[in-house]
């Protein structure tokens, strides 16, 4: 899927988000290496505190459907300037996908593209050998 497609599908995520309460609608496309894609989109809550953010929200169907390894996301919110993900979303998509690349794209057609690494310097994260660290850990597609 090229780089077109994916924003255009992050763009129909983002139509069906669910933000009454910040009005602002975020949708996401999390191209896997084996090929299939995932979208989110942000879906908020009363409980303000309990909202998923829509690239969260692709990471997680993609897990669940076993995807681990990931190419690219494309990140598109209805807005006049692309967003960045927030801080909770990088550390989620750095356990899985420390080199990805994101897309970020809005309504005006602007369109960044920059690299978890540099929003996310000297992550978090436990060494591979470490006690905490099980033998699921691994990737498996
Ligand atoms: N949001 C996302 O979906 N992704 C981000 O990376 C930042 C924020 C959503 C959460 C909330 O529904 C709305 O944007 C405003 O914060």
């Amino acid at each position: 899927m090229d780089d077109r497609n994916l924003l255009a599908v992050a763009e129909q995520a983002a139509a069906v988000a669910y933000a009454p309460y910040s009005g602002l609608k975020v949708g996401a496309t999390l191209l896997a290496r084996d090929g299939r894609f995932f979208t989110g989109c942000n879906v908020e809550n009363a409980s303000y505190g309990l909202t998923i953010c829509a690239e969260r929200t692709a990471v997680t169907k993609a897990v669940s459907e076993g995807a681990r390894r990931f190419r690219r996301m494309a990140i598109y919110v209805y807005s006049h300037r692309p967003f960045s993900p927030c801080g909770a979303c990088r550390q989620v998509l750095h356990e899985f996908a420390p080199d990805l690349t994101l897309l970020l794209s809005c309504a005006t057609g602007e369109t960044r593209e920059v690299r978890l690494a540099d929003l996310l310097p000297d992550a978090f994260a436990y060494p591979p050998d470490a006690p905490g660290r099980r033998s699921d850990a691994s990737t498996s597609s």
